[in-house]
């Protein structure tokens, strides 16, 4: 039986997130802003969610249609066939959004959602009342320009916690972000990698996870394990294949930060992902950078200085790495930084600039892949 699914994804992810799927042999891959829908069975359903690195979730459309108002909405919600899904116990929370309609009350929505899948399910079930004591199903809805699509999460936490990262750690990079990087960088296990500025170390531990081709959510587990209309087997031979698909090679991967604390942090995190024996970690500064190998790529995430005074600061790390720079012509870099004078200051305009997104602060990615006597 073939589901429709839908990704959605960090905006400026979508091209990403699109050739994963195609590269899991997943046809019929459609990307739109901010989210990548695909057909497929439900094996894909588990090995998307286990494999994917660039992705927030795995929702499975149940369907979509014009909802410009709350009957059309209601309506549209109590003809798709919730009780083929959900059994009488389900806990069935909703949350959405809309964008560009002329419905915009997301509460409102909530509750007109709400109401017409109980009246659906009320003529499977002929309960009055449903205590939804059981399994979650969570509905996940957006109304974009007047249309509504609903669907059931079949991720439940979200695909960038793989699981190694505790969830307290301050201004580290998104997972799923940090692997397009890695992935946008090219890097697949040969030569060296850096990153001077690693913070918590998600770049670094994204690039090993990528180096190993480990499943980054080998370690944790999805809603939809839980579901019987997808049956418990799926899973595991997800899992297995996955496991099945691992490299075991020597890689070169390093990582530093001028703050000893993150280093600590960096390299729980890394024990956590079961990837520590893969990364050198060092406490140093990014200014004094320096490698032996003539070539390598540095993915990496310096400050960008929100507020002004920091923002002078990141401008003398920009000037001071950029100088380190000189002396690594033959080294390809990866920078992400909001700041708008990031080149100025570093001293080299990039070969080329990529849009990405931060949560909501606009970035670009400043690539620097061509051979170049210095930087
Ligand atoms: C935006 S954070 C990096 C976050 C990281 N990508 C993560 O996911 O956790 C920038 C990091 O740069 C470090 N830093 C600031 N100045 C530095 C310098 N001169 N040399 C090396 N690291 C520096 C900070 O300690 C901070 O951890």
């Amino acid at each position: 039986m073939s589901f429709s699914f839908c990704i959605p994804c960090l905006f400026g992810l979508e091209g990403l997130v699109a050739d994963e799927l195609r590269r899991m042999d997943i046809e019929d891959v459609r990307p739109e802003n901010g989210r990548v829908f695909f057909s497929g069975v439900a094996a894909d359903c588990a090995n998307v969610n286990l494999n994917l690195r660039c992705g927030e979730r795995v929702l499975l459309e149940l369907g979509s249609f014009p909802a410009a108002g709350f009957d059309a909405l209601f309506e549209g919600t109590q003809a798709l066939p919730w009780a083929d899904f959900l059994p009488r116990d389900a806990a069935f929370p909703v949350t959405g959004y809309c964008l560009e309609s002329k419905l915009f009350s997301v509460p409102d929505c909530q509750r007109i959602i709400k109401k017409a899948v109980v009246e659906q399910m009320k003529t499977r079930y002929h309960l009055d009342h449903f205590p939804e004591t059981g399994t979650e199903y969570r509905i996940r809805f957006s109304i974009l320009k007047d249309r509504a699509s609903l669907f059931l999460d079949t991720s439940g936490v979200a695909l960038h916690k793989r699981g190694y990262r505790p969830a307290h750690t301050e201004a580290s990079l998104r997972e799923t972000l940090a692997a397009a990087m890695v992935k946008l960088s090219r890097y697949k296990g040969k030569g060296d990698f850096c990153d001077p500025f690693c913070g918590s170390g998600t770049i670094a531990i994204e690039a090993a996870l990528a180096a190993l081709n480990r499943a980054p959510g080998l370690s944790r587990g999805f809603a939809a394990e839980q579901w019987p209309f997808f049956g418990k087997s799926i899973w595991e031979e997800a899992r297995n294949k996955a496991i099945a698909s691992e490299y075991h090679g020597e890689y070169r991967i390093f990582a530093s930060d001028i703050d000893p604390h993150a280093i600590q942090i960096a390299k729980e995190n890394a024990g956590r992902a079961g990837v520590a024996g893969l990364i050198t970690f060092e406490a140093s500064d990014a200014s004094s950078f320096s490698r032996r190998t003539e070539r390598g790529v540095i993915v990496t995430n310096p400050p960008y200085g929100e507020r002004l005074l920091d923002r002078q600061q990141a401008e003398e790390i920009y000037r001071a790495f950029g100088s380190a720079m000189n002396r690594l012509p033959g080294w390809q870099l990866y920078l992400l930084s909001s700041h708008p004078e990031f080149e100025r200051c570093f001293g080299t305009p990039s070969d080329k600039k990529r849009k990405l997104y931060n949560g909501m602060i606009q970035c670009y990615l400043y690539m620097y892949f061509r051979q170049r006597s210095s930087f």
